[in-house]
Protein backbone atom coordinates (compact mmCIF):
# COMPACT_ATOMS: atom_id res chain seq x y z
CA UNK A 1 0.00 0.00 0.00
CA UNK A 2 1.13 3.35 -0.52
CA UNK A 3 2.18 5.53 2.41
CA UNK A 4 4.42 8.52 3.47
CA UNK A 5 7.60 8.75 5.33
CA UNK A 6 9.79 11.16 6.97
CA UNK A 7 13.34 10.16 5.46
CA UNK A 8 17.13 11.11 7.05
CA UNK A 9 16.16 14.52 5.94
CA UNK A 10 13.39 15.41 7.57
CA UNK A 11 11.12 15.36 4.08
CA UNK A 12 7.95 13.59 3.35
CA UNK A 13 8.53 10.41 0.87
CA UNK A 14 6.01 8.00 -1.23
CA UNK A 15 7.08 4.66 0.02
CA UNK A 16 5.25 1.39 -0.37
CA UNK A 17 4.25 -1.23 3.01
CA UNK A 18 2.52 -4.47 3.53
CA UNK A 19 -1.09 -3.70 4.73
CA UNK A 20 -1.21 -4.10 8.46
CA UNK A 21 -3.36 -6.15 10.53
CA UNK A 22 -5.35 -4.79 13.13
CA UNK A 23 -4.57 -5.62 16.52
CA UNK A 24 -6.86 -5.94 19.84
CA UNK A 25 -8.93 -3.18 20.26
CA UNK A 26 -8.29 -1.68 17.10
CA UNK A 27 -9.71 -0.73 13.71
CA UNK A 28 -8.02 -1.00 10.70
CA UNK A 29 -9.29 1.71 7.98
CA UNK A 30 -9.19 2.19 4.72
CA UNK A 31 -7.84 5.82 4.62
CA UNK A 32 -9.90 8.51 3.05
CA UNK A 33 -8.59 11.66 4.45
CA UNK A 34 -5.77 12.15 6.93
CA UNK A 35 -5.83 15.39 9.12
CA UNK A 36 -2.35 17.34 8.98
CA UNK A 37 -1.98 18.38 12.76
CA UNK A 38 0.92 20.72 14.29
CA UNK A 39 2.66 17.34 16.09
CA UNK A 40 3.30 15.27 12.98
CA UNK A 41 5.61 17.41 11.83
CA UNK A 42 8.18 16.31 14.95
CA UNK A 43 8.24 13.03 13.43
CA UNK A 44 11.55 12.05 13.24
CA UNK A 45 10.94 8.71 11.42
CA UNK A 46 8.21 6.22 10.18
CA UNK A 47 4.84 7.29 9.16
CA UNK A 48 3.42 9.93 10.26
CA UNK A 49 -0.53 11.06 10.94
CA UNK A 50 -2.67 10.35 14.00
CA UNK A 51 -6.05 11.32 12.78
CA UNK A 52 -7.94 9.68 9.76
CA UNK A 53 -11.18 9.16 8.32
CA UNK A 54 -12.48 6.65 6.44
CA UNK A 55 -13.66 3.11 6.01
CA UNK A 56 -13.72 0.11 8.39
CA UNK A 57 -11.59 -2.92 6.88
CA UNK A 58 -11.51 -5.09 9.41
CA UNK A 59 -11.98 -5.53 13.40
CA UNK A 60 -9.82 -6.11 15.61
CA UNK A 61 -10.26 -8.98 18.83
CA UNK A 62 -12.19 -7.48 21.15
CA UNK A 63 -13.68 -4.11 19.56
CA UNK A 64 -17.43 -4.45 19.50
CA UNK A 65 -20.15 -1.15 17.96
CA UNK A 66 -18.11 -1.22 15.08
CA UNK A 67 -18.68 -3.45 11.35
CA UNK A 68 -16.52 -3.49 8.02
CA UNK A 69 -17.72 -0.85 6.01
CA UNK A 70 -18.70 1.38 8.61
CA UNK A 71 -17.73 5.51 8.01
CA UNK A 72 -15.35 6.29 10.97
CA UNK A 73 -13.01 8.98 12.16
CA UNK A 74 -10.32 8.39 14.83
CA UNK A 75 -7.53 9.73 16.10
CA UNK A 76 -4.18 8.20 17.85
CA UNK A 77 -3.87 6.23 14.49
CA UNK A 78 -0.53 4.51 13.58
CA UNK A 79 0.93 6.12 10.31
CA UNK A 80 -2.44 7.56 9.51
CA UNK A 81 -0.28 9.05 6.36
CA UNK A 82 -0.87 5.62 4.77
CA UNK A 83 -3.51 3.88 2.03
CA UNK A 84 -4.45 1.77 5.52
CA UNK A 85 -4.25 2.68 8.83
CA UNK A 86 -5.16 0.91 12.54
CA UNK A 87 -6.50 2.94 14.69
CA UNK A 88 -7.47 2.35 18.37
CA UNK A 89 -11.44 1.68 18.86
CA UNK A 90 -11.51 3.34 21.77
CA UNK A 91 -10.71 6.88 20.40
CA UNK A 92 -12.72 6.03 16.79
CA UNK A 93 -16.19 7.82 16.24
CA UNK A 94 -19.26 5.80 13.51
CA UNK A 95 -20.25 8.63 11.55
CA UNK A 96 -23.79 9.35 10.92
CA UNK A 97 -24.57 9.68 7.19
CA UNK A 98 -25.04 13.95 7.70
CA UNK A 99 -21.58 13.70 8.78
CA UNK A 100 -19.21 13.21 5.01
CA UNK A 101 -15.75 11.83 6.05
CA UNK A 102 -13.86 15.34 4.79
CA UNK A 103 -16.16 17.48 7.51
CA UNK A 104 -15.21 14.67 10.01
CA UNK A 105 -11.18 14.83 9.15
CA UNK A 106 -11.57 18.13 9.71
CA UNK A 107 -13.01 18.22 12.83
CA UNK A 108 -11.85 15.25 15.13
CA UNK A 109 -8.96 15.94 16.93
CA UNK A 110 -8.59 19.55 16.96
CA UNK A 111 -12.68 20.31 17.65
CA UNK A 112 -12.33 17.68 20.67
CA UNK A 113 -9.39 19.48 22.03
CA UNK A 114 -10.90 22.80 21.65
CA UNK A 115 -14.23 21.66 23.21
CA UNK A 116 -12.06 19.51 26.17
CA UNK A 117 -9.82 22.23 26.42
CA UNK A 118 -12.81 25.10 27.45
CA UNK A 119 -15.14 22.68 29.07
CA UNK A 120 -13.16 19.68 31.05
CA UNK A 121 -9.78 21.52 31.19
CA UNK A 122 -10.87 25.30 31.56
CA UNK A 123 -14.02 24.72 33.05
CA UNK A 124 -14.89 28.05 31.09
CA UNK A 125 -18.47 29.32 32.24
CA UNK A 126 -21.04 31.76 30.37
CA UNK A 127 -19.13 35.50 30.19
CA UNK A 128 -15.71 35.21 30.99
CA UNK A 129 -13.15 36.98 29.27
CA UNK A 130 -11.22 33.86 27.19
CA UNK A 131 -7.71 34.27 25.59
CA UNK A 132 -6.91 32.19 22.45
CA UNK A 133 -3.39 32.35 21.92
CA UNK A 134 -2.75 31.08 18.23
CA UNK A 135 -6.41 31.72 17.38
CA UNK A 136 -6.46 31.29 13.64
CA UNK A 137 -5.15 27.87 13.62
CA UNK A 138 -6.90 24.29 13.27
CA UNK A 139 -7.31 24.44 17.62
CA UNK A 140 -8.14 28.10 17.54
CA UNK A 141 -10.15 28.37 15.05
CA UNK A 142 -12.56 26.29 16.44
CA UNK A 143 -12.04 27.15 19.93
CA UNK A 144 -13.11 30.29 18.95
CA UNK A 145 -16.82 28.88 17.89
CA UNK A 146 -16.83 26.56 21.16
CA UNK A 147 -16.43 29.48 23.14
CA UNK A 148 -19.21 31.83 21.16
CA UNK A 149 -21.54 29.35 22.20
CA UNK A 150 -20.64 30.16 25.86
CA UNK A 151 -21.28 33.47 25.44
CA UNK A 152 -17.29 34.22 26.05
CA UNK A 153 -15.60 37.46 25.76
CA UNK A 154 -13.12 36.14 23.11
CA UNK A 155 -9.90 37.42 22.70
CA UNK A 156 -7.91 36.13 19.86
CA UNK A 157 -3.68 36.02 19.08
CA UNK A 158 -2.71 35.49 15.97
CA UNK A 159 0.71 36.83 14.22
CA UNK A 160 -0.52 38.40 10.87
CA UNK A 161 -3.46 40.66 10.52
CA UNK A 162 -4.85 38.22 7.62
CA UNK A 163 -4.86 35.16 10.86
CA UNK A 164 -6.72 38.02 12.91
CA UNK A 165 -9.37 39.11 10.31
CA UNK A 166 -9.71 35.31 9.76
CA UNK A 167 -10.40 35.08 13.95
CA UNK A 168 -12.98 37.91 13.92
CA UNK A 169 -14.71 36.52 11.36
CA UNK A 170 -15.54 33.41 13.46
CA UNK A 171 -16.43 35.46 16.11
CA UNK A 172 -13.44 36.57 18.32
CA UNK A 173 -14.08 40.04 19.96
CA UNK A 174 -11.03 41.54 19.45
CA UNK A 175 -8.27 40.09 17.47
CA UNK A 176 -4.31 40.99 18.68
CA UNK A 177 -0.52 40.12 17.91
CA UNK A 178 1.33 38.69 20.57
CA UNK A 179 3.50 41.62 21.04
CA UNK A 180 -0.16 43.18 22.35
CA UNK A 181 -0.70 41.01 24.90
CA UNK A 182 0.72 42.55 28.08
CA UNK A 183 -1.13 45.90 27.26
CA UNK A 184 -4.49 43.95 27.59
CA UNK A 185 -3.20 44.68 31.56
CA UNK A 186 -3.80 43.44 34.88
CA UNK A 187 -6.96 40.89 35.64
CA UNK A 188 -8.14 41.11 32.19
CA UNK A 189 -8.94 37.63 31.22
CA UNK A 190 -10.07 34.48 32.95
CA UNK A 191 -9.32 31.66 30.83
CA UNK A 192 -5.77 31.51 28.08
CA UNK A 193 -5.60 28.96 25.90
CA UNK A 194 -2.06 28.13 25.71
CA UNK A 195 -0.75 25.76 22.56
CA UNK A 196 2.53 28.78 21.92
CA UNK A 197 4.43 29.00 25.17
CA UNK A 198 7.89 30.47 25.87
CA UNK A 199 7.47 34.21 25.90
CA UNK A 200 3.49 34.15 25.18
CA UNK A 201 2.81 32.27 28.30
CA UNK A 202 4.30 34.89 30.89
CA UNK A 203 2.82 37.63 28.98
CA UNK A 204 -0.38 36.03 29.29
CA UNK A 205 0.12 35.02 32.70
CA UNK A 206 0.50 38.67 33.57
CA UNK A 207 -2.50 39.56 31.67
CA UNK A 208 -4.56 36.85 34.02
CA UNK A 209 -7.29 37.53 36.67
CA UNK A 210 -7.56 36.57 39.88
CA UNK A 211 -8.71 32.37 40.14
CA UNK A 212 -7.74 32.68 36.22
CA UNK A 213 -6.80 29.56 34.35
CA UNK A 214 -4.48 28.76 31.96
CA UNK A 215 -4.33 25.51 29.70
CA UNK A 216 -1.45 24.57 28.60
CA UNK A 217 -1.74 21.93 25.72
CA UNK A 218 1.18 22.75 22.89
CA UNK A 219 4.32 24.40 22.50
CA UNK A 220 5.01 25.75 18.95
CA UNK A 221 7.20 28.38 19.45
CA UNK A 222 9.68 25.60 20.72
CA UNK A 223 10.87 27.52 23.91
CA UNK A 224 9.57 26.11 27.26
CA UNK A 225 8.19 28.74 29.79
CA UNK A 226 9.23 29.93 32.81
CA UNK A 227 6.78 29.55 35.69
CA UNK A 228 7.81 31.12 39.31
CA UNK A 229 4.66 28.79 40.97
CA UNK A 230 4.91 31.51 43.79
CA UNK A 231 3.26 34.00 41.67
CA UNK A 232 -0.07 31.65 41.54
CA UNK A 233 -0.50 31.65 45.03
CA UNK A 234 -1.41 35.32 45.79
CA UNK A 235 -3.91 35.41 42.98
CA UNK A 236 -5.34 31.61 43.33
CA UNK A 237 -4.39 30.99 40.03
CA UNK A 238 -4.02 27.63 37.91
CA UNK A 239 -1.85 26.17 35.49
CA UNK A 240 -3.64 23.07 33.89
CA UNK A 241 -1.81 20.34 30.92
CA UNK A 242 -4.24 18.93 28.69
CA UNK A 243 -4.09 15.68 26.20
CA UNK A 244 -7.02 15.02 23.98
CA UNK A 245 -5.75 11.20 23.68
CA UNK A 246 -4.71 11.33 27.26
CA UNK A 247 -8.35 11.92 27.88
CA UNK A 248 -9.86 9.61 25.48
CA UNK A 249 -7.87 6.82 26.81
CA UNK A 250 -8.65 7.15 30.60
CA UNK A 251 -12.02 8.93 30.55
CA UNK A 252 -14.12 7.54 28.14
CA UNK A 253 -17.42 8.92 28.85
CA UNK A 254 -16.25 12.61 28.84
CA UNK A 255 -13.80 11.70 26.15
CA UNK A 256 -17.70 10.70 24.57
CA UNK A 257 -19.16 13.88 25.66
CA UNK A 258 -17.35 15.92 23.41
CA UNK A 259 -18.13 13.39 20.37
CA UNK A 260 -21.50 14.10 20.96
CA UNK A 261 -21.43 17.69 21.38
CA UNK A 262 -19.09 18.17 18.09
CA UNK A 263 -21.81 15.51 16.33
CA UNK A 264 -24.63 17.86 17.08
CA UNK A 265 -23.08 21.11 16.80
CA UNK A 266 -21.82 19.95 13.10
CA UNK A 267 -25.78 18.76 12.10
CA UNK A 268 -27.09 22.14 14.44
CA UNK A 269 -25.06 24.27 11.98
CA UNK A 270 -23.76 25.94 15.15
CA UNK A 271 -19.68 24.71 14.55
CA UNK A 272 -18.14 25.11 10.75
CA UNK A 273 -15.07 23.67 9.94
CA UNK A 274 -12.65 25.51 9.08
CA UNK A 275 -10.45 23.53 6.03
CA UNK A 276 -7.97 26.07 4.15
CA UNK A 277 -7.17 23.50 1.73
CA UNK A 278 -7.61 19.76 0.68
CA UNK A 279 -3.64 17.94 -0.72
CA UNK A 280 -3.90 15.17 -2.66
CA UNK A 281 -1.70 12.46 -0.59
CA UNK A 282 1.29 13.20 -2.58
CA UNK A 283 1.40 16.87 -2.62
CA UNK A 284 1.75 16.07 1.76
CA UNK A 285 5.28 18.65 1.70
CA UNK A 286 3.47 21.31 0.73
CA UNK A 287 0.55 20.93 3.35
CA UNK A 288 3.92 20.57 5.33
CA UNK A 289 5.39 23.82 4.81
CA UNK A 290 2.44 26.36 5.28
CA UNK A 291 1.98 24.72 8.59
CA UNK A 292 5.87 24.88 9.18
CA UNK A 293 6.25 28.57 8.54
CA UNK A 294 2.78 29.68 9.69
CA UNK A 295 0.76 30.59 6.42
CA UNK A 296 -1.77 27.89 7.35
CA UNK A 297 -5.23 29.06 8.81
CA UNK A 298 -7.64 26.67 10.28
CA UNK A 299 -7.35 23.09 8.78
CA UNK A 300 -5.58 21.62 6.34
CA UNK A 301 -6.48 18.27 4.96
CA UNK A 302 -4.58 15.01 2.74
CA UNK A 303 -6.95 13.16 0.31
CA UNK A 304 -5.71 9.19 -0.23
CA UNK A 305 -8.66 8.24 -2.23
N1 LIG B 1 -2.52 18.52 23.81
C1 LIG B 1 -3.39 18.13 22.88
O1 LIG B 1 -4.24 17.27 23.11
C2 LIG B 1 -3.31 18.75 21.52
C3 LIG B 1 -4.21 18.34 20.51
C4 LIG B 1 -4.14 18.99 19.27
C5 LIG B 1 -3.21 19.99 19.07
N2 LIG B 1 -2.34 20.31 20.07
C6 LIG B 1 -1.39 21.42 19.92
O2 LIG B 1 -2.17 22.55 19.59
C7 LIG B 1 -1.44 23.43 18.78
C8 LIG B 1 -2.25 23.75 17.55
O3 LIG B 1 -2.31 22.60 16.73
P1 LIG B 1 -2.88 22.71 15.27
O4 LIG B 1 -2.65 21.39 14.63
O5 LIG B 1 -4.26 23.29 15.32
O6 LIG B 1 -1.87 23.76 14.58
P2 LIG B 1 -2.15 25.27 14.14
O7 LIG B 1 -2.65 26.05 15.30
O8 LIG B 1 -2.97 25.25 12.89
O9 LIG B 1 -0.69 25.72 13.76
C9 LIG B 1 0.20 26.09 14.77
C10 LIG B 1 0.13 27.61 15.00
O10 LIG B 1 0.98 27.92 16.09
C11 LIG B 1 1.38 29.26 15.98
N3 LIG B 1 2.82 29.38 16.28
C12 LIG B 1 3.32 30.13 17.26
N4 LIG B 1 4.64 30.05 17.26
C13 LIG B 1 5.01 29.24 16.24
C14 LIG B 1 6.25 28.80 15.73
N5 LIG B 1 7.41 29.18 16.28
N6 LIG B 1 6.25 27.97 14.65
C15 LIG B 1 5.10 27.57 14.09
N7 LIG B 1 3.86 27.98 14.56
C16 LIG B 1 3.83 28.81 15.62
C17 LIG B 1 1.09 29.69 14.53
O11 LIG B 1 0.00 30.64 14.58
P3 LIG B 1 0.39 32.22 14.63
O12 LIG B 1 1.25 32.43 13.40
O13 LIG B 1 -0.87 32.95 14.59
O14 LIG B 1 1.16 32.37 15.88
C18 LIG B 1 0.66 28.42 13.84
O15 LIG B 1 -0.28 28.65 12.83
C19 LIG B 1 -0.11 22.75 18.49
O16 LIG B 1 0.85 23.25 19.39
C20 LIG B 1 -0.40 21.29 18.77
O17 LIG B 1 0.74 20.57 19.11
C21 LIG B 1 -2.38 19.72 21.27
Amino acid sequence: MNVLRVDAEGSLVHAEQARPEPQASELLVEVAYAGVNFADLGTKDGVPGSEVSGVVAAVGEGVSGFAVGDPVVGMRAVGGYAAYTRLPAALATKLPAAVPLDTAASVYTQGLTAYHLLHTAGRVSSGERVLILAGAGGVGSLAIQWARQEQAGIIAVASTPEKRRHASSLGADKAIGYEEVPALGEQAVDLVLDSVGGQSFGDALKVLATYGRIVVYGQAAGSRPELQVGQLIGRCQSVTGFSISLLGLTAPERFRHGVSALLQALAGGTLHPVVEHVYPWREAGEAWSRLRSRQSVGKLLLAFK
